[in-house]
């Protein structure tokens, strides 16, 4: 079978490769896969800049934001072929660190955890892949089109489950978010925002494309000026970033509320130096309670209020964040990002 597999740390190493067909594992199911999402880590793989093969190989299969329909499950499972799926991403460390043995996972304290797709197993981008039923999410059927956006959306369900324990440290009942970039994690976190009743706004570069209009859409603020414009007409209580960039972090974590809470998702890149007051900003921090929480990855219960949040969703406004769908053989087109880009899948 074909799968699209890379060279970690070898830049421009991507190549569709015949695989041999997987066999599942004892109690493991076989799933016909139908897409996956290609996000920034799978760029910054193919980039030579990220990933890890599995022990002894020199490729990894790529792919972590995974939608597939079961072809074989164990009958003592919860699943039954036909059933639309989606793999979980992250496997806790074989030696379990704390959080690993709580099954929080995605808060691996010893970094021994493994990924499907990026770190020491393989992913998800292959005609057929096997996964366990206990780190599989059943899908509503009605999703077929739109459930490979469940990864990024278990992403964003993480975000929110931080910001609101963070928020439970004393009284909290924000009204407003504001959403630093309008990619598919920050569509979803906005989403997921206005699932909850706030008042949602968006800011991103762009002022032309589908983003504004997909924004406009959920019922949420777009914006493309400074981020202390924004800031000062909303007041958000909470920001979400979701662009990684430097100057944007630096901005969020410095126009916040009175005990505000800012969640950063996006991986900034290393090595661009900016220039800023951390002293004005650590002051202000102290004085108004603030908080910056990092958040990455997601745990099952993540998965399981990301599905309800997809399927309270509406399915069209799902599919308009899905910009281009492209065949596996044209994967090379896929990696590479166009500014009117926002998720792009291949279908296996
Ligand atoms: C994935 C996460 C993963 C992270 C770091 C992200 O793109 O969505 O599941 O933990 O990369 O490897």
């Amino acid at each position: 079978m074909r799968a699209l597999t890379v060279q970690p740390l070898k830049p421009g190493s991507a190549e569709l490769r015949d695989v041999p067909e997987p066999s599942p594992g004892p109690g493991e199911m076989l799933v016909d896969g139908l897409a996956v999402g290609v996000c920034g880590t799978d760029r910054e793989i193919v980039a030579g800049e990220y990933g890890w093969a599995p022990a002894g190989r020199d490729r990894l299969v790529l792919g972590h934001e995974s939608l597939g329909r079961v072809l074989t499950a164990p009958p003592d499972s919860s699943f039954a072929p036909g059933d639309l799926v989606v793999g979980v991403v992250r496997r806790p460390d074989p030696e379990p660190c704390g959080a690993c043995a709580h099954g929080e996972f995605d808060m691996c304290r010893n970094g021994g955890y493994t990924e499907r797709g990026i770190k020491d197993l393989d992913g998800y981008a292959s005609e057929h892949w096997t996964v366990e039923p206990g780190y599989a999410v059943k899908l509503d059927p009605r999703l077929e089109h739109v459930g490979v956006l469940m990864e990024p959306t278990s992403v964003v369900a993480k975000a929110w489950d931080q910001i609101e324990r963070v928020g439970r440290r004393s009284w909290f009942e924000p009204r407003c978010v504001l959403v630093t970039g309008a990619g598919p994690i920050g569509l979803l976190a906005a989403l997921l925002g206005v699932q909850r009743g706030l008042d949602v706004h968006v800011l991103d570069v762009v002022t032309d494309g589908p983003k504004p209009e997909v924004v406009r859409a959920l019922g949420a603020h777009y914006h493309s000026s400074g981020i202390g414009d924004v800031t000062a007409r909303a007041k958000p209580d909470v920001i979400i970033e979701a662009t990684g960039v430097s100057a944007v972090v630096f901005e969020a974590m410095a126009s916040t509320a009175a005990y505000g809470i800012v969640c950063l998702t996006g991986v900034s890149p290393v090595g661009r130096a900016i220039s800023v007051d951390l002293g004005a900003a650590g002051r202000d921090m102290v004085l108004e309670n603030d908080v910056v929480v990092g958040s990455v990855n997601a745990n099952l219960s993540h998965y399981a209020a990301a599905a309800g949040a997809l399927a309270e969703a509406d399915p069209e406004w799902l599919a308009r964040l899905i910009t281009r769908r492209l065949p596996l053989d044209r994967y090379a087109e896929a990696l590479e990002a166009h500014p009117a880009d926002i998720k792009v899948v291949l279908e296996l």
